[in-house]
């Protein structure tokens, strides 16, 4: 207990952690959120835009430098301790440490002054949600290795860092939303951000009365991996359609839905509706920084609706359960909007909602999706926190 009667607050937590395992205090610690994408789906890797929010489940990281050639690592959610002395991605037990170290290894390929540390990991963001525990680790550890070891890094560069951690040493690909919602994310705002320029700037959103909910459907796609890359792989198709006409147009960012539309009947129709929905979610993002700006909440809230029947048609990321949450939390007073949200193929639906509305949208969404799918949904309510820091 930190004082009578309270929790133990997240840095108690994880400095008795790291005190029980290492036997000495740590120095440095940071935090970093998990992320939620609210609108621009899989715009990130064709350089698109992206409205996105850091969440208030944070991954705290608590380090010390190592007195040996070796890193040790400790997570409050697997509690053993592992220790490295080679610094290679772990390919059975212990994978959770693939994040830091992986952020380490890059680190010390780029020519960082990093050495070898302990750390432990104390979070409180939902696994398998889709909200980025995995991005959240990686930010906090590479903030905390800044930290440690006295250097800075740009903070766009530091996520780009951690994303190509995650690409190359973890082995999963993904763009760089996931780390830059959790370094730049902030309290009461959506988190604008340009995957072209880097540029990124935080909106305002519902004088703060505005809750996320994020609804599980319990659908995990065994080859979400594979949808994913394939998808990719049509959108940079997609790209090379135009690029051979202009080399100017490099990628799905720089081709507007007129000269899209005007092309149908040339591009193949696969890679015609791929773009469709990449180059519609950029166009709604910039619709919604302007509903937003003037508290539009419903036109705001029909946007996500709208790119959720994209996904549905011209990306088919969906499933009909994400469906199904989409169309209950329609039914509910109080919601503004609902889509799937991140890679699809299962996962999550983000629903965006007037706090008052919680505890309906909660029983209702619950009962509902047991009804029409005879499946359990767990719901995440969250509200929009800053993003990742040193503490
Ligand atoms: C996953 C990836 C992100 C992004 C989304 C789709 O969450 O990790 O980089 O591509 O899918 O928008």
């Amino acid at each position: 207990m930190s004082m009578a009667g309270t929790a133990d607050s997240p840095l108690d937590i994880v400095t008795k952690q790291f005190e029980s395992i290492y036997k000495t205090s740590p120095t440095v610690f940071s935090r970093a959120p998990g992320r939620v994408e609210v609108l621009g789906n899989h715009t990130d890797y064709n350089e698109g835009v992206v409205l996105s929010a850091a969440i208030d489940r944070e991954v705290w990281v608590a380090v010390s430098k190592s007195s040996s050639a070796e890193c040790r690592l400790t997570s409050g959610i697997f509690p053993e301790s592992v220790v490295i002395s080679k610094i290679e991605p772990l390919k059975s037990r212990n994978r959770w440490a693939n994040y830091p170290l992986g952020v380490y290894r890059t680190l010390l390929d780029r020519g960082y002054p990093v050495a070898p540390f302990n750390l432990a990991i104390h979070s409180t963001v939902p696994l398998g949600a889709g909200v980025s525990s995995s991005a959240a680790l990686e930010v906090a550890t590479a903030l905390a290795l800044c930290g440690l070891f006295g250097f800075e890094v740009d903070p766009a560069e530091l996520a780009k860092i951690c994303q190509s951690a995650e690409n190359h040493f973890v082995g999963a690909n993904c763009g760089l939303l996931d780390q830059f919602s959790s370094m730049f994310g902030r309290a009461g705002h959506l988190l604008f951000s340009d995957f072209r320029s880097l540029y990124h700037n935080a909106i305002p959103i519902a004088a703060g009365d505005v809750t996320l909910a994020i609804t599980l459907s319990g659908v995990t796609h065994s080859l979400v991996a594979g949808e994913y890359n394939s998808r990719r792989r049509e959108c940079f198709e997609a790209a090379k359609f135009f690029q051979a006409k202009n080399p100017e147009q490099k990628t799905l960012r720089d081709v507007s839905m007129a000269e899209l539309k005007s092309a149908q009947a040339e591009l193949d129709p696969q890679f015609f509706k791929r773009a469709m929905h990449v180059v519609g979610e950029d166009e709604r993002v910039f619709s919604a920084i302007e509903l937003l700006k003037s508290g539009s909440m419903k036109e705001f809230g029909a946007l996500l609706y709208q790119s959720h029947e994209s996904s549905i048609h011209n990306f088919e990321n969906s499933c009909r359960e994400l469906d199904i949450l989409v169309d209950i939390a329609k039914s509910i007073a109080g919601v503004y909007g609902a889509r799937l949200t991140g890679g699809g193929f299962g996962g999550a639906t983000l629903t965006v909602l007037k706090t008052e509305a919680k505890d309906r949208f909660g029983e209702t969404i619950v009962q509902e999706y047991k009804k029409r799918t005879g499946r359990n949904t767990t719901v995440h309510f969250a509200r929009i926190a800053d993003g990742a820091s040193i503490v």
